[in-house]
Formats: structure tokens, C-alpha cells, sequence
């Protein structure tokens, strides 16, 4: 089957008679799917349960017949004035009780039994209408549902229930939470607030969080029964914005058929030209490990994009690039957000292929260029996946968690496990995310950065990993806490001093304008942020904090059964976790690729058969030292592959 390639589409934005036109230059670009609907609730629904498809079946057809097949959303992202006006118990409320203003999107309570009622509705009457459509493949759950927390009654009333459910009486939460701290014990679950002031309890806050990420998944849940069951031959996916806070992407996911990702890698970036792609190729990578399996691209660059204010464009030969470094790290679909840049409302700046004007120009005749050339290197790759020998684990318990209680005021999360991830990027070596639920047997290596919360299990688990001969690299802040927020009574890093060989009775943070100095092997580099005061039990030291800072250890190695543990006492500097990381590979023989500065490297395979993607996202020639075939020009690479500015090439390696 061809690659699903294409853009989403809003026919409702423009004239009928535009459709025609819109439809033959998409499929003259080579691209046979486009999405609809995602935010067309009123056109679907002018009235309560007053249904209008026909303009819908209409769309379909035109592009159907075109040979552009369609995936559906549930357009429940964008409430119509009529349900705002009719149902204010359907609004989100925030922390002060005011309800959010009509107009913009995502403004619903997500548990409203009346916004259930109406998503289910018009979710059961989208499918019932488009079920054997011949041009329908499947179906997006509402749009980015990772949106910010409501503070209404219902809310309230459901978490209570949520916290009912979770610990059965108050006195159980009261000791779970230690509400003894400043009076906070209640006399049942019923007195318990949402946490509206900044500085809630650590517990109530990290279970308000769970509770959130639940409702979001159970609203989505109730739209995926409905179509699993009407549509039982499509497909179901969500858009996940990569490192998105608020739902549980992993959870989520176990009510998809694969995932999606929205990915604008020029939004934010005008001078991170190069930082930009690697914490993207990290977002790919994230939701590969959502599901453990390839995604879809579901949004991406077109142009310049923005609301009010727009960044930089894109540039010639980037979404050719960009798109095969999709691919690399496993995307299966291809589709460019949006197809035409709109007219109306606050994306007028969110630009799209085509312009304002509609005509095709640059942007359009790269499109149509990369979809060629996906198409040619995809009937070889169809079925290929992404197997990696090391994973980094991404808990949303620990995101939370830290990101209320950050440690140091400028820790972040997602920035501190990144000097790892470009470690492993730099070298081409393919890495997974993935949760604590997932076995740990597949892998050589397990990153564990800054898991605050270890639940005595997980503990276990790793310490069968590691004593089976297997590599871990754990740091500071790991072992901390309870899955209750609570710090545990024990001397760190907890359930794994063991483990580590180490022992921390003392830790600091670190200023951000005046890192340690970390000595190791008499070169020197960076400890920023965090320090731990480690004291060795049976690790041998690897590195050191310059006497001027504390003087104490700051990376330690154990040797533990037939693996071994990495421990580092701070959030290293890129060359520090470029030289532990590089030891750890050689250490556990995994592959890596020599390659030029701001280049990529990722390997699909299939068949016993490994295909290596190399992206030179640099504005100079690069070479590679490969040997095998490209699919795009069919010539062999012996031993060197030259790559122009923005070049790709997927080569099988023989
Ligand atoms: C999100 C949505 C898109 C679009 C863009 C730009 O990514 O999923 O449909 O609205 O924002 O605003
Ligand atoms: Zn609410």
C-alpha cells in the first residue's frame, strides 16, 4: 500500500467550488489522505441534535473520487456558541470559579455528564453516517487533548471520587498525603478542594494531576467504544504533542490503534536551528515508546507559523529533510498542517502549503517532491519498525511531580535528561522512551534520569535488569520519593543505594550562572544544577567536583552481578554525558555511526535487513563513512556517502 501522505484540509473555510480545484492539485502532488472536521462542530450540528452532513459527504467525495481518502475527527476540541449558551455546566471553569470565555477551543469541562452527552452524540452520529464510506479510513479523538486543568464543581465531585476510590477512607488518605502538616487532616473525603492555591499539598497536587490525565482519557475513551463499535474497519488515533504536560500519553495510547504526532519544528526556533531537530527527533522518539510502534506525523510545518506573530518560514530542501528524519524515527504517515493557509480566525498566520492565495508555488512543488520520494523508499521500508538496545524512561508521575517541586528553580524535566539523548543522537544510536511499566529485558542499556518517584517494585525489576548483565545509569533525585509524594525514610538514593554501590546523606543545588567544576581523567567539565554528596560504598569513583565546589564524587561506576551502574551526582554538561555515554557504549558493544556535526543517523529495519537514514541538516557537504545502497538514487555508498546541503539517504546496508 502507498504511504499515507497529505495535509489537513478545511473545506468549510472555503468555497465549494474551490473543492475541486484543491483536491486535483493535492493528488497531482502525489498525496492520497487528508484530515476533516477537527474543529467543525457547528457546520456538523448547527442545532442540537439537528445533524448537516451533506456538505461533509460532499467534501469526501470530491477528494474521494480524486483518490484522497479522508481521516474524521471528533470535532469536540471546539464547543458551538449553542452549547455554550444552552449549557454552562458544559464550560470550563478556572481556579477562581469563572467560566472560560466562549470563542476559544478547548474551553469544555471534561467531566460534564452534559458534555459527555453531546460528545457522544456527535460522535455516534459521524460514525453511523461515515462507517461504510469507501473514502473514510479512520478517525482523530478530538484534537491535542492535553489542555489545562477545569475547577468546577463537577470536578470537584469527580475527584473526590477518584480519591474515594483510591484509598477507600480519609484516614488512609490523611496518613498517605501526612495531612498532619499545617492542620491539613479532614474529617472526610467529601471536605477535599481541588488544589487551587499555588502551593497545594505534594500528594493532593500529584494526584489531582493522575486524576486530570484519567478524565482526559476516559472522555476519549467514551468516543473510541463508539467508534471501535460502529467503524470496526477504521482506524483510531490522537494527535500527542511530544513532551506536552498534562495527559499521560502512554495511557492514552492503550486506546489507540497508533499514535500521532503534531510536530512544528520551526514554532519557537529561529536561531536553535539545529537544537530544534534534536529535541523534535526526541518528541519522535517519545512517541514511538508511547505505544512501542511506529506513528503517524499528523501535523507538521507547512510555513511560517504563529497566531498573532509568525517565526521563521521554511526553507528550501527542509521539508524533504524533515520529513525523512520523521520517517527515521518512525513515522508511517506524512501529513503537512494545513493544506491552505486560512483566511479566517486566529490562524490566519498558521501558514499552510499553498497561501492565502491558493496558488501553488515553492512550498507546494517541494511537497509534491517529497512525496515521491517517500513513496519510492517506502515500498521497501512498509512494515519496517525501529529496535533500539537502549531506553531512557519518562514517567509522567516524575514530570509532575518536578515540575511542582523543581528542586533547583531553573530544573526542568525534559531538559535534563536531554544531555544523554544528544549523546545517543550525535552517534545515530537509536533510543527509545519508555515507562516503568514496560519490560527492561529487550534493552542493554536503561537510562533512568532524576526518578523521583521508585516504587519498591520498579527497584526490583531494575535490580534483576542490572544483575542479569544488564547497564543502568541512574542519577540524583532518583529514589526520593513514595508514589504518594511523600520522601521516603531512607538514605539515598533509596531502593537503589544497593545497587549504586553509593550512599547520599547530603545534596544541594547548584547556581545556574556558576556550575561545578567536574574533573575526570584531568579533563575538566560542567555539573550544573543539582550535586549530590556521594559517598562511595563499593562504587569506584569515575569522576570528581573540583575541591573549590565540594570535592566529593560526582560520577561513580558499580559493578553489580553480571551488569554494572552508572551514577551521576549532577545534570553533566553535553561533553561529560558525551564521554559517560561513549563508555557505556563501547562497554555494551552497540553500534554507532561516525558522523559530522549536525547530522542524523537512525536505523528502520526489516527482515534481518537494516536500513540507515543519514540527514545532513547542515548548509555545508557532508560525507559518511557507509557502505550499501540508496533507495533514492539506487547507487552504491563504498565506504563513503556524500550528502549535500539538506541531502538525505536511506541506505541498506549489505
Ligand atoms: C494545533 C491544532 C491544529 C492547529 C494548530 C495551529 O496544532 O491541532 O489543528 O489548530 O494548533 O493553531
Ligand atoms: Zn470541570
Amino acid at each position: 500500500m502507498e504511504m499515507v501522505i497529505g495535509a489537513d484540509y478545511y473545506p468549510e473555510h472555503w468555497p465549494r467550488e474551490r473543492w475541486e480545484e484543491d483536491a486535483r492539485l493535492m493528488r497531482k502532488a502525489g498525496f492520497n489522505t487528508t484530515r476533516l472536521t477537527e474543529f467543525s462542530w457547528v457546520k456538523l450540528e448547527p442545532k442540537e441534535g439537528q445533524y448537516n452532513f451533506q456538505w461533509l459527504d460532499d467534501a469526501i467525495g470530491v477528494l474521494g473520487r480524486r483518490g484522497i481518502r479522508s481521516i474524521l475527527c471528533t470535532p469536540t476540541p471546539t464547543m458551538p456558541k449553542w452549547v455554550y449558551d444552552q449549557y454552562p455546566e458544559a464550560v470550563a471553569r478556572d481556579r477562581d470559579g469563572h467560566l472560560r470565555h466562549f470563542g476559544n477551543r478547548q474551553n469544555n469541562c471534561f467531566s460534564s455528564d452534559t458534555y459527555r452527552r453531546l460528545s457522544r452524540n456527535i460522535t455516534t452520529a459521524l460514525a453511523e453516517r461515515y462507517a461504510d464510506n469507501p473514502y473514510v479510513i479512520g478517525w482523530q479523538l478530538d484534537n491535542e487533548l492535553s489542555v489545562q486543568k477545569c475547577f468546577c464543581e463537577s470536578c470537584e465531585n469527580a475527584f473526590r471520587h477518584y480519591l474515594e476510590d483510591k484509598f477507600g477512607t480519609v484516614e488512609v488518605l490523611n496518613e498517605a498525603y501526612g495531612t498532619i502538616f499545617w492542620s491539613q487532616s479532614y474529617g472526610n473525603i467529601g471536605e477535599i478542594h481541588l488544589p487551587r492555591h499555588e502551593r497545594p499539598n505534594p500528594s493532593l497536587y500529584l494526584d489531582h494531576c493522575r486524576f486530570h490525565s484519567d478524565l482526559l482519557i476516559s472522555f476519549a475513551k467514551e468516543q473510541a467504544d463508539i467508534l471501535r463499535r460502529i467503524c470496526p474497519e477504521h482506524f483510531i488515533t490522537h494527535n500527542y504533542m511530544g513532551f506536552a504536560p498534562h495527559v499521560n500519553y502512554y495511557n492514552l495510547g492503550k486506546l489507540l490503534d497508533f499514535v500521532s504526532q503534531d510536530y512544528y519544528y520551526n514554532l519557537d526556533f529561529w536561531d536553535e536551528r539545529f537544537s530544534a531537530y534534536v529535541q523534535g527527533a526526541a518528541a519522535l522518539d517519545l512517541m514511538r515508546g508511547c505505544k512501542g510502534k511506529n506513528f503517524y506525523i499528523m501535523e507538521n510545518s507547512a510555513g511560517p507559523v504563529g497566531w498573532e506573530t509568525y517565526g521563521r518560514n521554511i526553507r528550501p530542501g527542509e521539508m524533504r529533510r524533515m520529513t525523512f528524519h520523521n520517517m527515521a524515527h518512525g513515522a508511517d504517515g506524512q501529513i503537512w498542517f494545513r493544506w491552505r493557509t486560512c483566511r479566517y480566525g486566529t490562524e490566519q498566520y498558521w501558514h499552510g502549503i499553498l497561501g492565502h492565495d491558493g496558488i501553488p508555488s515553492r512550498r507546494y512543488t517541494e511537497a509534491a517532491q517529497t512525496a515521491a520520494d517517500l513513496q519510492k523508499v517506502w515500498t521497501e521500508l512498509e512494515n519496517s519498525t525501529i529496535q533500539s538496545d537502549i531506553a531512557i524512561i519518562y514517567d509522567y508521575s516524575d514530570y509532575w511531580a518536578l515540575t511542582q517541586q523543581s528542586n533547583n528553580r531553573d530544573f526542568e524535566y525534559i531538559r535534563a535528561f536531554m544531555p544523554y539523548y544528544r549523546a545517543l543522537y550525535r552517534r545515530g544510536v537509536n533510543v527509545d522512551f519508555i515507562n516503568s511499566e514496560v519490560a527492561t529485558d529487550r534493552y542493554k542499556v536503561i537510562i533512568l534520569p532524576h526518578k523521583y518517584i521508585l516504587t519498591r517494585e520498579y527497584a526490583e525489576k531494575l535490580n534483576r535488569f542490572v544483575k542479569n548483565g544488564g547497564m543502568l545509569l541512574t542519577t540524583c533525585r532518583c529514589g526520593v520519593k513514595n508514589c504518594n509524594n511523600v520522601p521516603l525514610d531512607m538514605t539515598l538514593p533509596g531502593y537503589l543505594r544497593d545497587i549504586t554501590g553509593i550512599r547520599v546523606e547530603e545534596y544541594e543545588t547548584v547556581q545556574t550562572a556558576k556550575p561545578y567544576t567536574v574533573e575526570m581523567n584531568g579533563e575538566v567539565y560542567e555539573g550544573t544544577l543539582l550535586a549530590d554528596w556521594i559517598i562511595p560504598e563499593t562504587a569506584e569513583v569515575l569522576a570528581r567536583f573540583a575541591v573549590k565546589d565540594t570535592g566529593y564524587p560526582a560520577v561513580t561506576r558499580n559493578t553489580c552481578g553480571d551488569g554494572c551502574v552508572y551514577y551521576i551526582g549532577t545534570v553533566p554538561c553535553d561533553r561529560l554525558a558525551d564521554r559517560i555515554i561513549s563508555s557505556i557504549l563501547d562497554e555494551a558493544g552497540i553500534r554507532r555511526f561516525e558522523l559530522p556535526e549536525h547530522t542524523e543517523a537512525m536505523v528502520r529495519s526489516k527482515d534481518g535487513v537494516d536500513y540507515v537514514f543519514m540527514i545532513n541538516h547542515t548548509l555545508e557537504r557532508q560525507t559518511f563513512p557507509i557502505d550499501g545502497i540508496d533507495l533514492l538514487t539506487g547507487l552504491r555508498a563504498d565506504g563513503s556517502l556524500i550528502l549535500e546541503p539538506n541531502g538525505v539517504a536511506v541506505i541498506r546496508l549489505t
